[in-house]
């Protein structure tokens, strides 16, 4: 089974509670969601492998580390996904994105696909799906089954917010994915929303509510 594991350091958990409240801007909500990307992507890398080089300083030749492992690929989930690009690519400038088109259909609360379209080689890469938002999960398992379809094999998921319905079902669906988010909350409602949440994740970055 793939780890769940929530990263409630102090700066991301502040964070997180001024993008939950009603009256923080699209433009604040923004922000906040490329800084907690990037303090989550820290700390989601820290375990990738390392290899030495042989290099020269200014004082003599020295045995150093860099980073081995594969390359990088990230994909967000349109729309909402969209806004932890940025934060990613600050930690890593070279990666590569792909992009999942998907929304809920609003009766269904299915996800219905519209776009897909991954790096070529996204076989060999380590994949960082990024969605702010895991409610009932059907995102996320479907998004993770085209990426898996094309190729894809190392893959985490990466969110601000999960439901435990969300988290349970991408566990069971994938459970060779492992899962980072941000903060746990309590439960969905009716409309199968976020509890307490933070609201419409696309329409509070994009402003279209
Ligand atoms: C939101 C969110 C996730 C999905 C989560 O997107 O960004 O993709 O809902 O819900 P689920 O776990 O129940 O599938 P939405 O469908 O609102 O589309 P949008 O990003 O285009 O606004
Ligand atoms: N999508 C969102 O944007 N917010 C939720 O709470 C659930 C799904």
């Amino acid at each position: 089974m793939g780890k769940v594991l929530v990263f409630d350091h102090p700066l991301i958990q502040h964070k997180v509670t001024l993008m939950r409240k009603t009256e923080t801007t699209n433009k604040d909500f923004r922000e906040l969601a490329q800084e907690v990307v990037t303090l989550m992507g820290y700390e989601a890398t820290r375990n990738l492998p390392l290899m030495d080089v042989e290099i020269e300083t200014p004082m003599c030749k020295t045995t150093q580390k860099v980073l081995a492992g594969e390359d990088i690929a990230i994909v967000p989930i349109l729309r909402a996904g969209l806004g932890f690009v940025d934060g990613m690519l600050a930690l890593y400038p070279n990666a590569k994105v792909g992009h999942i088109g998907l929304y809920r259909d609003p009766e269904t609360h299915e996800p219905v696909e519209y776009y897909c379209k991954l790096p070529k080689d996204i076989e060999k890469r380590e994949i960082f799906v990024v969605d702010p938002m895991l409610a009932t999960g059907g995102s996320a398992i479907d998004a993770i089954a085209s990426i898996k379809k094309y190729g894809g094999k190392n893959i985490k998921f990466m969110c601000l917010i999960a439901a435990p319905e969300g988290i349970e079902a991408l566990q069971n669906a994938h459970p060779d994915v492992d899962i980072y988010i941000a903060a746990k909350d309590e439960k969905l409602n009716e409309n199968k929303y976020i509890l307490p949440g933070l609201g419409d994740a696309g329409d509070r970055l994009f402003g279209t509510k």
